[in-house]
């Protein structure tokens, strides 16, 4: 294991540009550096450097973070191999301390476990080339199936004789543990068994290409025996987190900037080999929400390609919500009666194929309002429950811009008001954020010390990519003074006042009463972190929140410190002269600073006294409870006077009559 300090060094060494300036060519402007974004294809630059904050973050794409980040996004390394890069860059010696016992024990089952798989492979691949009974099984299947020599050795394909024990003596031979090979599902527990036999191989790899597990077709037409077996779930193969093909297609998704989703292992080969290398398969299961972050991490853009028969189109409608929940923009086409993609592909050619998904495929949600519409055929209560399943989907869309486009769409394609839809979803949001926050609350786990491995989540091999936790709600109007004052603490916050005071620390004790009363999750526990890295020893920085060990902090920084400034309200006011003329923001933090505070004053004062205390007023009234109404009235009348001199301070007018 890496010590932490090591890390932190690295971390601190590490220059944005100069590593990335490794892979993509960039151009000065102004403080920054631009250059075409290698996360997605585009012609006119939008990926962005930011030297003085070291980040980058790709205003086409999305994609954004620090020079680690990059690494492990780019490169596909793990936290580890990213750290490890940085240090050989840096020139910064690591030393190695001991893991855990654990660890270590998960580590080394976990490399023996690739170790036997790879031998396996190795035995396969063998078994399917070199001998008599593999050429005329197996080859000349995979050859009648139009499968050229490169895409067998690209995907890794394989045979399993017909035999009863293959693998397993040839492992012993080699002196490989028959528990281990039973441990990754190659043979039965007293290993007295193969575990495939008499079976073409695919190969299952993992995100870095390892290999992490495999499937079994067999060739037998028989009905009682199973078209497909898979090995079982192991240390190294999450199946819910798996995709087929994605190591192969990852690169082509990324310049595609769009992923094709198909069924089989065999759409996957043949669209490849084909040259439409940016597919993946579910394996024949619905897609889990594993899967989808998966692809999210690579596109926005999914397109489902299923066999349009009854069973595909149900395969595909189960997915649909959770690809809405990922915010994947989801299109679908479905392919003519008696089809796969990997017959059509092989029949009619990789342009036709191309030409039929630029045709053919239709947005999901309309697609299923369609598809839905039909079955009702006027039938009103049938149609009551269409709409609520539809708005429920449209629900799931975190983007508010893209889910009103659909309000209106979804609401002429079925002839329903669109203010009753409105509603119908309103009321579907606010349970969900409701919910949101409980659970935000009830989280409320205490923040970890200095990272260590600051993107460890869940179960981690060093060549396993991680998941990023699910984007954080977005904000709404009415937090949006809340997001400017956790904006100024994570881009100011360690600026200096004239009186020597930092702005965190202004900032919060000026709050002070009011920090309670944060009503966003993840800004009331950003206001909290500040307050605790206020406590620690090290020095306040912005870097401490850009690799904050909790990845919704990470991203909300992120967005935060890259939001374009034009987006920030009432800018003239809060300097004092316009947006046109504006120097270096970082010059004005302290007129920012005082604006941001007070408008999040008034925003509070005003909800007192617009809601709390009128509430409670009315209360006190109801109990005739005297002496509390006295108070609460007085209280008022004061809230009414602060709020009048900040606003007039701030020339903002806050009771109009
Ligand atoms: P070919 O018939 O060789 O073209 O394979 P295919 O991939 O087109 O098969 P099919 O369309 O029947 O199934 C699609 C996917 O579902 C397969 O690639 C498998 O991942 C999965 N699948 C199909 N049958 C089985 C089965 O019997 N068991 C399991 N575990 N998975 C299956
Ligand atoms: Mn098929």
């Amino acid at each position: 294991m890496i010590p932490p300090k090591t890390i932190q060094d690295i971390l601190e060494a590490a220059r944005i540009e100069e590593v990335v300036g490794e892979f993509v060519t960039l151009r000065r402007r102004g403080v920054n550096l631009i250059g075409l974004c290698p996360f997605h294809g585009e012609k006119t630059p939008s990926f962005n450097v930011n030297p003085t904050r070291n980040i980058f973050k790709c205003f086409g794409c999305g994609k954004a973070g620090d020079p680690v980040t990059f690494l492990r996004e780019h490169e596909s390394m793990s936290f580890e191999d990213a750290i490890r890069w940085l240090g050989k860059k840096y020139r910064i010696e690591i030393e190695e301390v001991a893991r855990t016992p654990e660890q270590l024990a998960e580590q080394q089952l976990a490399d023996s476990l690739f170790i036997l798989n790879e031998f396996a492979q190795k035995h396969y691949t063998e078994q399917l080339l070199n001998t008599d009974e593999g050429k005329s099984v197996a080859l000349s299947y995979f050859k009648k199936r139009g499968l050229r020599d490169d895409t067998i050795q690209r995907f890794g394909l394989g045979y399993a004789p017909d035999t009863w024990d293959l693998l397993i003596q040839k492992a012993k031979q080699k002196g490989h543990s028959l528990t281990l090979l039973q441990k990754v599902g190659l043979c039965n527990a007293e290993a007295t068994r193969d575990f495939f036999r008499a079976r073409v191989i695919f190969t299952i790899h993992n995100l870095s290409g390892k290999v992490a597990a495999f499937a079994g077709r067999t060739l037998s037409s028989e009905k009682s025996i199973p078209k497909y077996i898979n090995s079982p779930e192991t240390a190294v193969y999450v199946k819910n987190k798996t995709l087929y093909g994605a190591f192969q297609a990852r690169n082509a998704i990324r310049k595609l900037d769009e992923c094709i989703l198909v069924e089989g292992y065999m759409d996957v080969i043949s669209l490849s080999q084909a040259g439409i290398e940016n597919v993946v398969a579910s394996s024949g299961t619905s897609l889990t929400d594993g899967q989808l972050q998966l692809i999210k991490r690579n596109t926005s853009n999914l397109t489902i390609l299923y066999d349009g028969d009854a069973a595909g189109i149900k395969a595909a409608l189960r997915g649909l919500d959770l690809a809405l929940e990922q915010d994947l923009n989801v299109r679908i086409a479905l392919l003519p009666d008696g089809h796969d993609p990997d017959t059509f592909v092989q029949e009619k050619g990789a342009d036709a194929l191309r030409d039929f998904l630029q045709s053919e495929s239709k947005d999901f949600i309309l697609f299923k309002t369609h598809l839905l519409l039909e079955e009702t055929k006027g039938d009103p209560i049938k149609k009551a429950a269409l709409v609520k399943d539809i708005v429920g989907s449209i629900a799931k869309i975190p983007d508010p811009i893209k889910r009103s486009l659909y309000q209106k769409e979804c609401s002429a394609l079925m002839h329903v008001d669109e203010n009753a839809l409105v509603q119908e979803l309103n009321k579907i949001i606010g349970g969900t954020l409701k919910k949101q926050a409980e659970k935000a609350n009830k989280g409320g786990q205490a923040a970890s010390d200095l990272p260590t491995d600051p993107y460890a989540e869940g179960f981690s091999t060093p060549t396993d990519v991680g998941f990023p936790a699910p984007p954080p709600p977005k904000t709404d109007k009415k937090s949006i003074h809340e997001r400017d004052i956790v904006r100024l603490l994570i881009q100011f916050g360690a600026n200096t006042l004239e009186q020597g005071e930092t702005v965190a620390s202004y900032v919060l004790h000026d709050l002070e009463d009011a920090l309670g009363s944060f009503e966003h999750p993840l800004y009331a526990k950003v206001a909290l972190e500040t307050l605790r890295l206020l406590q620690l020893e090290q020095p306040y920085t912005t870097q401490a929140f850009i690799q904050h060990p909790d990845e919704a902090i990470r991203s909300l920084s992120i967005d935060l410190l890259t939001e374009p400034w034009e987006y920030s309200p009432n800018w003239d006011l809060r300097v004092g002269y316009p947006l046109q003329n504006q120097p270096m923001p970082e010059l004005n933090f302290e007129a920012d600073m005082r604006y941001s505070v007070d408008a999040f004053k008034i925003s509070k004062l005003r909800k007192m006294c617009e809601e709390t205390n009128p509430a409670r007023i009315r209360e006190a009234s109801a109990e005739n409870n005297l002496e509390k109404l006295t108070d609460l009235l007085l209280l008022q009348q004061k809230i009414k006077e602060t709020l009048n001199k900040l606003a007039h301070d701030r020339n903002i007018v806050v009771f109009p009559k």
